[in-house]
């Protein structure tokens, strides 16, 4: 049973075998989260998601994690819709990156990753309905992962994370 974590921080940060990033198709890297894991990880990281791009909305590619402190040795690269009022199919989008990220950490064999509020940002998906989508699907794939890290970057983001764990844990 993979547990699921809710911390406020940087995700570059985080001490865990596989970080995701909310990237754009080109895997190239950009602003917000994408921009920072990109600083951190240093520039072979856009070469190498360069090569392998792009990505399509709710997909996941992996790379190196490159200048990443350790235990870090993958960036799982994911793209999520960008919010269209919410009858374009984003919460399905969303919730394949969640999923597809996850399944592609635990083929690489990690044990410990951590997921930022995926798509919230520039990308405009509102809060608490991606929180919730997180959360739902993270708990309905079947992984060897045994920990999953939500890596909230504001309060607003880490009460609706909160608040999505307490609405499922009741469900067996
Ligand atoms: N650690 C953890 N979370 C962070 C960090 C960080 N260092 N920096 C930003 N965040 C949070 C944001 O506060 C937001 O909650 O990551 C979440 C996702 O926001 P964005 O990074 O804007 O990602 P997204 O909304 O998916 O938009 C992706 O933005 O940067 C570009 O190249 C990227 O085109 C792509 C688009």
């Amino acid at each position: 049973m993979t547990t699921i974590e809710i911390v406020l921080g940087d995700i570059t940060r985080q001490h865990v075998d596989v970080i995701v990033t909310a990237a754009n198709e080109s895997l190239l890297g950009g602003g917000g989260v994408d921009g920072a894991i990109h600083r951190a990880a240093g520039p072979r990281l856009a070469q190498a998601g360069g090569a392998i791009g792009p990505c399509q909305p709710g997909d996941a590619m992996a790379t190196p994690a490159f200048d990443l402190d350790p235990p870090v040795r993958h960036v799982v690269h994911t793209v999520g819709p960008v919010w269209e009022g919410g009858d374009q199919g984003e919460a399905d989008v969303l919730a394949s990156c969640y999923r597809r990220s996850l399944q592609l950490a635990d083929e690489l064999g990690a044990r410990t990753v951590a997921f930022p509020a995926i798509a919230t940002g520039v990308y405009g998906f509102p809060s608490e309905r991606a929180a919730r989508i997180a959360v739902a699907t993270i708990r309905s794939v079947p992984t060897n992962v045994q920990r999953v890290r939500l890596v909230a970057f504001d309060e607003d983001t880490r009460h609706h994370l909160q608040a999505a764990m307490a609405a499922t844990a009741n469900r067996v």
